[in-house]
């Protein structure tokens, strides 16, 4: 790497002196005025004392005009490039101190002068130019234009700017050019981004790297890996290429701020911070199991990086190195079925390139194309797709879209497919597959959904927007024992009256005897006036009317309420954890260092989870056997388990820790990675009021013989506090190695779902009034998703904000997964202060 310490090139902080606009006020000299001869002396005197106050008048407006109103303009950078035609690069204009470079930059700024002369506009607020860089292709110029705006006027000159390129051109082609000058073209400019002319910057860095062939060339944020990037800092990288390259840019870690506000690394392709030229923003963490890799689309690439004073994190590494620049994409694609993706797939596309797939299946037979990903949104995408698209039957799709639902076919046995991405933002791009299919049995022995999906024929009408276009879900006579919604669609009985809209047009939940309007429903299921939320009395008699309320601290505190350390109590609902401090003494906020994952790149489909999803999930394994259950990490020495996965049995002794081997950090069983770390116990805290018969109290928790170090792949899940409230309806995941059907084997690699927490007194009558208040119920009511055997102990994570909670503990079902039988799951807030008095956490 090449450090090179001189800073940017141009100063954000410092501006230049306007003062000098004041010297137009030397125009108006009264002393000339004076020897006017005049009609008398007074009338003279008059005069001259009109004259002078008008004068004086106008000089202080002059004045303010000038000199106080100059002040408040505002300084506006643009990044600008240029092809330059009539130049051939040389290996001395990489070098900014050559002569050469100095010589071809000074024609530049020259040249931009003359540019915007010939708009009024630009003319009057331009301060100067300076040129950043050059680069092959004859030559590219890349530099920065200052302006100097007054309020108000920004965007007429951020539209001047934006069409300086026909400015170029008109007088290219219309005005006389000394022989000598450049002849340019595509010139693109467009305004820097605000955040990196902070006043707060106190360092630059610069840093340039030119890769070779076989050359891995690596960047890294300062500091990287041993300490916090630096404060109040801005870093830029440029990276270049041999000619007829492209730079291939590779991020192994990245892990930033989360706000983007604050902290963040900009990816262009380009030589300079044109935001027409950018690829990618990222803060935050990135996984590092799917990292972000870029490709440019010409030689050059820059990467930049600003920070602010607080929260430095580690920062990002990432390898350079340059790839042949790949001349085609797309291709003739022929026979009964195939796969194609946008190039580089799964990492990001380049910018500007265009690829064109003709698909032929034999004669008599269409083609039908499915797009298993589909990843190509960008910011300022519009509904045409103006930006990046892939185009299929002359019809445009972008944007991001769900797995599997962008589905075509066609009359013929032919189709083209084109994708395109523009000069701005990249994304994955797309993997599709096309298979031959007969026009006339487009989905043999299968219900054909109008996207042309074919799915299960007995998925029509279960309730389940199966198709992913609802068209399987509507012109359904419902059965007996479904609710028919007014809108036309079915849903499972059992959905009535649950708090939740699932027909979508609310007739499930009409005429539910709940309260009138007007009328609050308390948590106890009593109506009082709305008129009582937050009166300061405890009308429902469960405090529940007294929650959310305005002023939230220093309320009388209830079994509902958060109870701060200082023992005040707030009547905001769930404060832990949730980045705003509502305790007086931010006691809400202590112990926060919980239930967060790296960005997980969407990108490995299925029902895998993705590697460092749920860092909290552990397996158990008996020792000389293998996994048994799952468990879940609350600190660096703890987990939360099962009571029913450590019952002895005839067997084995699973009461004992040394039964017991602990896997943390694991994805794939049997794969001990790098990311593995294993643990023996020291004790088993069996929850002493646990019963076999009813699996009621079903929890345990278990101390590892030392603590484990957080990483990526290991972290602790938030305990929830003891009113922490779980809303019927939520959205919740469930992780593990059990089964993956009734009966079945055990996964090898772990396996996640989405369930939906449910009605408790709709899940007593499910289960055959078998539920008590330590139970939850979860799943997804019409079948086919729940834990299973060998998922027991492990967690039931409900996401909040950016965290995610430990809402229960595998605990027991009727079978898996069947209809009408959800999952059941230990209510971890009703033993909070347990764990509390037995682990300290
Ligand atoms: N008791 C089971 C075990 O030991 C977990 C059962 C969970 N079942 C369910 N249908 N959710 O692994």
């Amino acid at each position: 790497m090449d450090y090179m310490d001189s800073g940017l090139k141009y100063t954000p902080g410092k501006d230049k002196d306007w003062e000098t606009g004041v010297q137009f006020l030397q125009a108006s000299d009264n002393r000339k005025l004076e020897k006017k001869k005049g009609p008398g002396k007074i009338g003279i005197l008059i005069g001259v004392l009109i004259l002078a106050a008008v004068i004086a008048l106008i000089t202080g407006l002059l004045v303010w005009h000038f000199h106080f109103r100059k002040n408040a303009w505002v300084k506006r950078m643009y990044a600008g490039t240029m092809q330059i035609t009539n130049q051939q690069f040389i290996k001395a204009y990489e070098n900014s101190d050559s002569s050469e470079f100095k010589a071809l930059a000074k024609q530049v700024k020259s040249q931009l002068k003359v540019i915007y002369s010939r708009s009024p506009e630009l003319s009057k607020y331009y301060v100067d130019s300076t040129v950043q860089d050059f680069s092959e292709g004859s030559v590219i110029a890349y530099y920065l234009s200052e302006f100097r705006v007054p309020p108000g006027k920004e965007a007429a000159i951020d539209n001047a700017m934006a069409s300086v390129g026909t400015l170029v051109d008109k007088g290219q082609r219309f005005m006389q050019m000394p022989s000598s000058s450049l002849i340019l073209k595509d010139v693109v400019s467009s305004v820097l981004d605000s955040r990196m002319l902070s006043r707060s910057f106190s360092n630059y860095y610069r840093f340039s790297e030119h890769t070779k062939t076989n050359y891995n060339g690596q960047i890294q944020s300062p500091g990287f890996p041993n300490s916090p990037y630096p404060p109040n800092t801005f870093m830029q990288w440029q990276l270049r290429a041999d000619p007829n390259n492209n730079i291939k840019l590779e991020f192994d870690t990245m892990d930033l701020e989360g706000n983007c506000k604050n902290d963040f690394v900009k990816v262009y392709d380009s030589l300079v911070a044109l935001e027409s030229r950018v690829m990618k923003e990222m803060c935050g963490q990135y996984s590092p199991i799917d990292p972000p890799t870029f490709v440019s689309s010409g030689n050059v690439m820059l990467v930049t990086m600003a920070t602010d004073d607080e929260n430095n994190y580690p920062g990002f590494r990432a390898k350079v190195t340059q790839v042949q620049h790949a001349t085609t994409c797309g291709g003739q694609l022929k026979g009964e079925r195939g796969t194609f993706t946008s190039p580089n797939f799964p990492n990001y596309y380049p910018p500007q390139t265009s690829c064109h797939w003709s698909i032929e299946v034999p004669t008599g037979k269409a083609v039908k194309v499915t797009f298993t990903k589909f990843l190509m949104s960008e910011p300022g995408q519009t509904k045409d797709c103006r930006k990046d698209y892939v185009e299929i039957n002359n019809k445009k799709v972008c944007g991001e879209q769900p797995d599997q639902t962008v589905v075509e076919t066609s009359n013929t046995n032919k189709m083209s497919v084109t994708f395109f991405s523009d000069a701005s933002y990249v994304n994955r791009g797309f993997s599709a597959e096309f298979e031959a299919i007969d026009l006339k049995d487009p989905c043999p022995n299968q219900f054909q959904c109008r996207n042309m999906h074919c799915i299960n024929s007995a998925l029509k009408c279960d309730g389940w927007n199966d198709c992913g276009d609802m068209s399987d879900e509507i012109n359904c006579n419902c059965k007996a024992d479904d609710i028919s919604c007014k809108n036309g669609l079915c849903k499972p009985m059992f959905w009535r009256c649950d708090g939740i809209n699932d027909c979508g047009d609310g007739t499930d939940e009409l005429n539910c005897g709940g309260c009138k309007s007007g009328e609050l429903t308390c948590q106890n299921g009593k109506c009082v006036s709305d008129k009582t939320h937050c009166d300061g009395r405890d009308d429902c008699g469960d405090g529940s009317d007294e929650l959310n309320c305005p002023k939230s601290s220093g309320v009388s505190c209830t079994d509902l309420t958060f109870r701060c350390k200082n023992n005040k109590c707030i009547s905001k609902v769930n404060p832990e954890c949730d980045e705003i401090s509502d305790c007086d003494d931010g006691s809400d906020e202590e112990n926060c260092d919980c239930g967060k994952t790296v960005k997980s790149a969407r990108i490995v489909g299925g029902q895998d989870a993705e590697v460092g999803d749920f860092p909290w999930q552990v397996s158990l394994h008996a020792k000389n056997f293998g996994h048994v259950c799952g468990a879940s990490l609350i600190s660096p020495q703890w987990l939360v388990t099962a009571a029913h996965c450590v019952q002895d049995d005839s067997k084995t002794r699973y009461s004992q820790p040394g039964a017991w081997e602990v896997y943390l950090g694991l994805h794939t069983q049997r794969k001990i990675d790098g990311h593995v770390v294993k643990r023996n116990l020291k004790q088993i805290i069996c929850h002493p009021n646990y019963n076999e018969h009813t699996y009621d109290n079903d929890i345990a928790l278990m101390e590892l013989d030392s603590p484990v170090t957080y990483s990526n792949f290991i972290k602790p899940i938030c305990l929830p506090s003891a009113q922490h409230d779980f809303p019927v309806g939520n959205s919740v995941w469930i992780t593990g190695w059990g089964a993956t059907r009734e009966g079945g084997f055990a996964a090898t690699v772990l396996q996640k779902a989405e369930v939906r927490i449910i009605n408790g007194t709709v899940c007593n009558s499910l289960m055959g009034g078998q539920i008590t208040s330590r139970m939850l119920c979860a799943g997804v009511l019409s079948g086919g998703v729940d834990a299973c055997q060998g998922d027991s102990g492990g967690p039931l994570s409900s996401p909040a904000g950016s965290r995610m909670f430990l809402a229960g503990v595998v605990s027991w079902g009727d079978g898996c997964a069947r209809r009408n039988k959800p999952g059941i799951y230990t209510t971890v807030t009703k033993f909070r202060a347990w764990i509390k008095e037995k682990t300290g956490v």
